[in-house]
């Protein structure tokens, strides 16, 4: 039978986030959800990647069968699974230099094959365009562009796992209509946390770059680190990645035999900072000039952190590159394991970081705001100091650590323990709701100007500088996470965390019956400002209450790109 679609390579493209209700029935395990993942950090990285090996990303016609499109896919091998999202088109205000033309909006499909050498056959059977008006430069890449032969064939419209995404107002009242303040903040966590799907899209953009960056350096592997894998993510959330050359550097080391030694000629450069320098500048312009869906690249090489900055069109992310980055990816281990530990933590961390953003202590400008990631560190440090603790100091990790933990990364001891089942589940019983509650008392009372936060000792400790907020980095142990906060940004910080923690108090006489739809609880510390939060937990419906809920669940939802301080916080 004659195939009824052909696919062309793409030759270079922005997505609606993919939403946890969308999820299809049945689809696989993400360990993301309201399980407890188990499995080792290395053992989830590894298998994500293969599978995101076996990938290819298709951008499709806005109505396709579904049958038809998955039997002609068929024809280069078995098919594992699938699932189809849409992308939205960008405004120009974004990426005021592209003409948006359009082309990335629609509809994708992502579409993983049971073998690897099926991707090969697509290949082969794909053919790059031409047009009349431009050039394209031939690129064999995993990204296709699927055309219909026939237009009009083709009537039915396939079930994209990001229709539509839950309204503000139903996530409203999901919040209000919710039993307890528990049950608030577990809402809150699955509907803003990572779904399966926009997982797997991030493991695929990881693995298209690596493609690309391969051709450099054949060994190479671009790993996904910070919220997209720390289990802290949020739908919209930046794409961290980090193109690890140890394979590239420790090939030689087994292949010694005899009474020589075989080395590789190479360029030397002054230091390791020119060599990462050298190799993002190379990785820049090629993801510009001939990276698919790849725009906005931006060169950020002075950074104390080099990287390079870009958008990938087709899934939406923003993306930054770095290398020579280890202990990042170490940090991230580190919360995956502490995120996994107990249900409360990740509950706890989004509601944090929704409240942060709510309040704009948080901010997509690099600049002196909190961080995510320093807001994730007190999180973790509070839960450290409860009675009896819920988590194990960094220390104490190290302790359990056996011989296949240990970990020395460029002089910094990154030893802990890296099987879960190792550590001793906590016997603390606190709710939520007293912790959310303690929390903010507890940051509302610190003696910031006096002492620093330390989650390896998970102890305050002497502040070694004048810095106004001292979160200690867990590995690199004389470097201040939060560097770049300013003392009125952490004021703000301390003045909101008490007023919460009011407003929490006032609630303990003050609840709503279930059946009412006014803003309580979580919600109410949502809001933006004292005094209309007063008289909202007064008034029994109000419409400017409801409104300005509306338009914080709206920014919450649509905050992409949350935080991108940490080339100066670092
Ligand atoms: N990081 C670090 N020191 C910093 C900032 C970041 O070690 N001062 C590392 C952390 O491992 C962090 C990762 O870099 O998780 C990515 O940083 P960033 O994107 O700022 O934070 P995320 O944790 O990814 O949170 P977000 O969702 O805001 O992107
Ligand atoms: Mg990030």
């Amino acid at each position: 039978q004659r195939p009824i679609v052909r696919l062309l390579s793409c030759p270079g493209t922005v997505a609606k986030d993919l939403r946890r209700d969308e999820q299809p029935s049945g689809s696989v395990e993400t360990g993301f959800e309201d399980k407890i993942p188990k499995r080792r950090f290395s053992e989830m990285q590894n298998e994500r990647r293969e599978q995101a090996q076996r990938t290819v990303l298709i951008h499709c016609p806005e109505k396709i069968s579904e049958n038809k499109f998955l039997k002609y896919l068929s024809q280069f091998g078995p098919i594992n699974n699938h699932f189809f999202y849409e992308s939205f088109r960008r405004g120009p205000t974004m990426w005021p230099m592209l003409e948006c033309s359009g082309c990335w909006q629609g509809l994708y499909a992502v579409v993983e094959f049971c073998q690897k050498e099926s991707i090969g056959s697509l290949q082969n059977g794909t053919h790059t365009p031409s047009t009349a008006m431009e050039t394209a430069i031939p690129f064999r890449s995993r990204f296709f562009n699927l055309k219909l032969k026939n237009q009009t064939s083709e009537r039915s419209r396939v079930r994209s796992s990001n229709q539509l995404p839950r309204s503000n107002k139903q996530l409203f009242e999901l919040l209000c209509y919710a039993e307890s303040i528990d049950d608030q903040l577990n809402t809150l966590l699955k509907e803003f946390q990572l779904t399966e799907e926009n997982t797997k899209l991030r493991y695929l953009t990881c693995s298209l770059i690596e493609d690309m960056a391969a051709a450099y350096f054949p060994d190479c592997i671009v790993r996904p680190f910070g919220s997209s894998v720390n289990t802290f993510g949020k739908l919209g959330c930046d794409l961290d990645m980090f193109l690890d050359l140890d394979e590239t550097r420790n090939l030689s080391a087994h292949k010694i035999s005899g009474n020589f030694l075989m080395e590789f000629q190479v360029k030397n450069v002054p230091s390791e900072r020119i060599a990462t320098q050298k190799i993002l500048s190379v990785l820049g312009e090629c993801l510009d000039h001939f990276g698919p869906g790849c725009v906005g690249v931006q060169k950020i090489l002075n950074a104390r952190c080099p990287l390079v900055r870009f958008s990938h069109q087709a899934s939406g992310f923003q993306c930054d590159l770095t290398t020579n980055n280890r202990i990042a990816l170490t940090s991230s281990e580190l919360l995956y394991i502490y995120g996994a530990l107990d249900s409360r933590v990740r509950a706890l961390v989004f509601s944090v970081r929704c409240w942060a953003r709510a309040h704009s202590l948080t901010s997509s400008i690099p600049g002196a705001w909190i961080t995510n990631f320093s807001l994730t560190m007190m999180v973790i440090f509070f839960l450290q100091r409860r009675s009896p603790p819920i988590l194990p100091t960094l220390d104490s990790l190290k302790t359990l650590a056996d011989a296949e933990d240990k970990c020395v990364i460029e002089g910094n001891n990154c030893t802990f323990v890296r099987d879960l089942s190792r550590i001793k589940p906590s016997q603390n019983t606190e709710t939520l709701e007293l912790l959310l509650k303690e929390f903010f008392e507890y940051f509302g009372n610190f003696a910031f100007d006096k002492n620093s936060i330390n989650i390896r000792q998970g102890r305050e400790q002497n502040k070694p500088d004048s810095s106004p907020l001292y979160i200690q980095n867990p590995f690199e142990t004389s470097l201040n996470i939060s560097k770049n906060v300013s003392q009125s940004q952490l004021q703000k910080f301390v003045d909101l965390a008490r007023e919460s923690a009011w407003i929490l108090q006032q609630e303990d006489t003050d609840r709503p019956s279930i059946s009412s739809n006014r803003p309580w609880g979580l919600v109410s510390l949502l809001l933006p400002s004292a005094p209309n939060r007063k008289s909202f937990t007064k008034k029994k419906s109000n419409k400017f209450a409801i409104e300005t809920v509306k338009n914080l669940l709206e920014s919450l939802k649509g905050n992409r790109t949350e935080n991108f301080t940490k080339t100066s916080g670092k």
